[in-house]
């Protein structure tokens, strides 16, 4: 196996996961990687692990460099099982390793999943552990991804592993950021923050205030690649995401049953396009929502259309809106269209769900009795106008 180094006596010793496709529900279109480090030092520490089915390619890894029975301590920075599925394969190895995890949430979900009696080390901001001549410092950074998440910060080699925060599903030998196509990894990266870190802009903008007092030369989170060259792509991305920064341009979300709705849909196409504003279309049974969710992340208008069924509107649409509820977009304007044949309710409900997620809704009286006329066409059009005038 080709050891891959960070710095000297620092090394990326996790798994590549080349066919992963599904990621607790979102698309990775990809692949990941689940990153793990290895520090060398008077004390050896190993960051973070690998979800348990490759745990083996991570200890051939280590067995490369060290004796895992020679760890000191193993960081767990996040307890989610991508991270620390293979703990207790590991501590088994690593019989005298110490665990450190962040005090507040990160002990007890340890303890919570693993029902083990390890040697469990809290840490709390500030809190440093000396290896030798380097030194770990811990930055508690809660919701990047969930309430236990932490970074670890290589003191003297200015190298920051923040672990979820950062990362992308994108599965790839090449591990630098000026080793692999630099645009299709922030397309990944993008993907990534809306489908997962989306509905915690505040929390992120909080949490690079924090890092900012950092010198960061490296930042080497747990999926993807590492930022040694353009740490500040991702991190400026990343400010931008979490301020709920949008551009010009307007997505047409939408399902059919018999194709009216879908006429509705390239017509509030036709004149927000008109207007100038950039405007994709996006049929719900043919399009990934995770894909979706992506384009939503930096788009100003959300405009989603469904027939009415029973008395509601299509699964797909709801299972979208259900996805979009959570992730909380900020800064959003949206609105709502749909055919029917004898009662309009999916438009009013759309339009209840579009608010519920956080979107500022504009009432388009969009619900048009089965097929749209010349003039139903002619109202959708206008509408899509008097839209890219509040998007623009
Ligand atoms: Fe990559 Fe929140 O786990």
């Amino acid at each position: 196996m080709t050891k891959v180094m960070l710095r000297e006596d620092v090394y990326w010793v996790g798994a590549i996961d080349w066919n992963l496709r599904e990621f607790h529900g979102y698309s990775t279109h990809h692949g990941t990687t689940y990153n793990a480090y290895l520090i060398i030092d008077e004390k050896v520490a190993l960051i973070d692990t690998v979800k348990a089915p490759f745990y083996q390619e991570m200890l051939s890894r280590i067995k490369e460099i060290v004796d895992p029975k020679d760890i000191d301590y193993v960081v767990s920075n996040h307890v989610e099982m991508d991270h620390s599925g293979s703990l207790p394969m590991m501590m088994k190895e690593a019989r005298k390793a110490k665990v450190i995890t962040v005090e507040r949430c990160g002990e007890s979900g340890l303890k919570d999943n693993f029902h083990a009696d390890w040697e469990l080390t809290p840490v709390k901001e500030g809190d440093e552990i000396s290896l030798g001549k380097r030194k770990l410092a811990f930055i508690p950074i809660p919701m990047l991804h969930w309430p236990d998440s932490m970074a670890t910060y290589l003191v003297e080699d200015e190298i920051l592993f923040p672990n979820d925060a950062f990362g992308q599903h994108f599965a790839t030998s090449k591990l630098f950021d000026d080793e692999v196509d630099l645009e299709a990894v922030m397309a990944e990266a993008t993907k990534y923050y809306a489908t997962i870190l989306m509905p915690f802009g505040d929390l992120i903008l909080r949490a690079l205030d924090k890092l900012s007092g950092l010198k960061i030369k490296m930042i080497a989170p747990s999926h993807g690649i590492i930022w040694r060259s353009h740490p500040e792509r991702i991190t400026n991305s990343y400010a931008a995401w979490g301020r709920g920064d949008t551009k010009s341009k307007a997505l047409v979300i939408y399902d059919t049953m018999w194709g009216s709705t879908e006429k509705m849909a390239q017509a509030l196409a036709e004149g927000i396009g008109e207007a100038g504003v950039e405007v994709r279309l996006y049929g719900l049974s043919q399009s990934d929502r995770s894909d979706i969710i992506k384009e939503i992340l930096g788009a100003k208008g959300i405009i989603v259309g469904s027939p009415t069924i029973n008395n509601g509107m299509l699964p797909t649409v709801a299972a979208f809106l259900c996805n979009l509820k959570g992730l909380k977009p900020k800064g959003k304007v949206g609105a709502a269209f749909g055919s029917y044949g004898w009662a309009g309710a999916a438009v009013k409900q759309i339009e209840e769900e579009l608010g519920k997620a956080g979107v500022e809704v504009i009432k388009s009286d969009l619900a048009i009795k089965f097929v749209p006329d010349e003039d139903a066409i002619k109202k959708c059009i206008d509408f899509g106008r008097a839209m890219a005038s509040k998007i623009g």
